[in-house]
């Protein structure tokens, strides 16, 4: 018998020697042989995708809330306690991987606590407090280095030269399509945009396409109109070359959340008090900044009617914009010299306002026909298809989920894959918010997808959701995953990613006879083998 389960596993003997064997095929048994410890010692990790990532860092898992993340990690070292405060994606889109993110903040190699998109203000917030307290306490300084203990690289990912592949060296793309994928009458909108390469770029279906936003144009005239500016005045931000502040404004200046420094510089040339001194206390702390009717850096100025700093100073003080990432949604091959997105225009209400996504919005609203976006090819860090053309895919892809598998199943039929295709796509509506639905019937007809399992949430007084037809099919699903299939989840992190898990464990127990604890790690072998693999946001 090939051990590939660790003894310490809590399998029964036969379910043991049936994972044993399942996994030896799956991986190809020389592979697996080389792979399997000669005396079994890992423990199996009880998060469901820790394999994925060392089992030390229990918090490297984004469908973990900050607060659950922060507890995980509340006795370690500081590096380990800012990665804790990250967003988990392990996304690049902050030019490092969250451990050696977290260590370059931590050593005070990268000054800026903002890079960190998918962790939002939250997450920019916990590391400028959790920096504060570690600052003194010396112990801290000598904690053991983060990156080499996660097998994640101390620099920013980044080679020299590589144009096109970094989000310090982007490259001009040009947008060729632009549709709305939502029929009239849809509570959403959803574009699918197409961009041409200027310059070549290759990319993998999994990789995803970084985009260098730029602010609303309107927003920005407003704000110079307020602060009684030209917009043609020139600025020097950090490291860089003069330009004008409306350049500034519209291309490298995060206008969504106010920065304590804005604060600072409000407070200063605030001519009223009261607004001095409620500035003041904003700029020490602005967890009460809602109360005041604040949430994106025009409500300062609306809110603060006697603050009118120099247009110079108040652009110096906003923070930087970072780049968005969207999920290729085309293959290369499909289409050669072009990138698909499938983007969904954020708007949502908040102290009774309402803002629109910056990087959404842009993409799929401001940039129009034949002009050019400046983009980057962010490779996937473990989202890829099987190597083996003919291994089954499982894909699980609600809503904007659906992105990656589109490319996957392009690829796979350019490619002539033999593996199985079974897609779990859902939405609020059938008739407003089927994407794709053409495309995706006809992959159907043409035996490309092999099983296509839709759920429509709002079709009917009671949810369904994907996991609902994913539990109705566990029987046939189960078999897929005996044969080998990989499964795949793109799509929101924090309600569908957990429950989607969750249904994976109920069918690993309801069709293998596992107890919970067995259907965990079952799914942890699973993830380690590479056959569950996520990208969620
Ligand atoms: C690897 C990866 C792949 C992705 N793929 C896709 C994809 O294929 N398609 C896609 O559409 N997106 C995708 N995303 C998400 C995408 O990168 C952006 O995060 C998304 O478009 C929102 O960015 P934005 O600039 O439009 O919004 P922003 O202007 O950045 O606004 C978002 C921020 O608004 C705030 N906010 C949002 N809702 C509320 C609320 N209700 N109340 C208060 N504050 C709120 C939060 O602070 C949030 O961080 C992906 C992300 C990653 C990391
Ligand atoms: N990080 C960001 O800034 C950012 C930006 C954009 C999107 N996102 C995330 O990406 C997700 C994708 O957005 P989207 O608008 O394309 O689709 P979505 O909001 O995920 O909705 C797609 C479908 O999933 C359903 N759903 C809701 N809760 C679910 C759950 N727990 N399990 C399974 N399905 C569930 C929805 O149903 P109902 O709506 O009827 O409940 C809908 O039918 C968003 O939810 C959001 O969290 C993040």
């Amino acid at each position: 018998m090939h051990v590939l389960i660790p003894e310490a596993a809590p399998f029964e003997p036969a379910q043991r020697a049936w994972l044993n064997g399942f996994l030896a095929g799956l991986l190809g048994m020389e592979q697996a042989l080389a792979k399997a410890p000669a005396v079994a010692p890992t423990p199996i990790p009880q998060a469901a995708d820790a394999s994925a990532h060392p089992a030390e860092f229990p918090w490297h898992d984004p469908t973990l809330s900050l607060e659950e993340r922060l507890k995980l990690a509340d006795s370690r070292p500081l590096p380990h306690r800012i990665m804790a405060a990250l967003g988990q994606l392990d996304c690049g889109q902050c030019g490092y991987l969250c451990a050696s993110y977290a260590e370059a903040i931590a050593s005070g190699a990268d000054p800026d606590l903002n890079k960190c998109v998918p962790g939002g203000r939250a997450t920019a917030k916990t590391i400028k407090v959790l920096l504060a307290k570690g600052k003194s306490a010396a112990a801290e300084r000598s904690a053991p280095a983060l990156s080499a203990a996660a097998s994640a690289p101390a620099k920013p990912q980044h080679a020299a030269g590589e144009r096109g592949y970094h989000r310090e060296l982007p490259v001009p793309a040009t947008l060729v399509e632009s549709r709305r994928l939502n029929e009239p009458g849809s509570e959403k909108a959803t574009q699918h945009v197409a961009l041409k390469f200027i310059e070549p770029l290759d990319y993998a279906p999994g990789d995803s396409l970084g985009i260098w936003p730029m602010n609303n144009p309107e927003e920005v005239e407003l704000i110079i109109a307020i602060l009684k500016g030209r917009g043609s005045e020139t600025v020097q931000l950090a490291g860089g070359e003069p330009i004008s502040v409306r350049e500034a404004l519209l291309w490298r200046r995060d206008l969504r959340v106010p920065t304590e420094d804005l604060f600072r510089v409000l407070s200063e040339h605030a001519k009223d008090y009261a607004d001095r001194t409620l500035l003041a206390k904003l700029a020490d702390d602005d967890s009460r900044a809602p109360d005041y009717g604040v949430h994106d850096v025009l409500d300062c100025l609306m809110e603060f009617r006697s603050a009118r700093p120099p247009l110079r100073d108040f652009v110096r003080a906003l923070g930087s914009l970072q780049p968005r990432l969207y999920s290729i949604a085309s293959s290369a091959k499909a289409h050669p010299g072009e990138a698909h997105l499938t983007v969904g225009l954020l708007e949502y209400e908040f102290i009774e306002h309402t803002y629109r996504g910056v990087g959404s919005c842009y993409l799929g609203e401001q940039l129009q026909i034949a002009r050019r976006a400046q983009v980057f090819v962010q490779k996937s860090h473990g989202f890829a298809l099987p190597a083996d053309p003919e291994a089954s895919i499982i894909m699980i892809g609600p809503g904007t989920g659906i992105a990656p598998f589109r490319a996957f199943l392009q690829e796979r039929a350019l490619t002539n894959a033999k593996g199985k295709n079974w897609l779990f796509f859902g939405n609020q509506r059938f008739s407003e918010d089927f994407f794709y639905r053409e495309e995706l019937e006809g992959l159907v007809q043409a035996r490309a997808l092999t099983r296509l399992s839709t759920a429509f949430s709002r079709d009917q007084a009671d949810k369904i959701y994907v996991q609902h037809r994913m539990l109705e099919e566990g029987a046939e699903l189960w078999r897929w995953l005996r044969s080998g299939a990989h499964v795949y989840v793109c799509g929101d992190a924090k309600r569908m990613a957990s429950d989607v898990d969750l249904a994976l464990q109920q069918i690993a127990q309801q069709e293998g006879g596992f107890s919970v604890e067995q259907a965990r790690g079952f799914l942890a072998e699973l993830s380690k083998a590479g056959r569950y693999q996520r990208d969620v946001y």
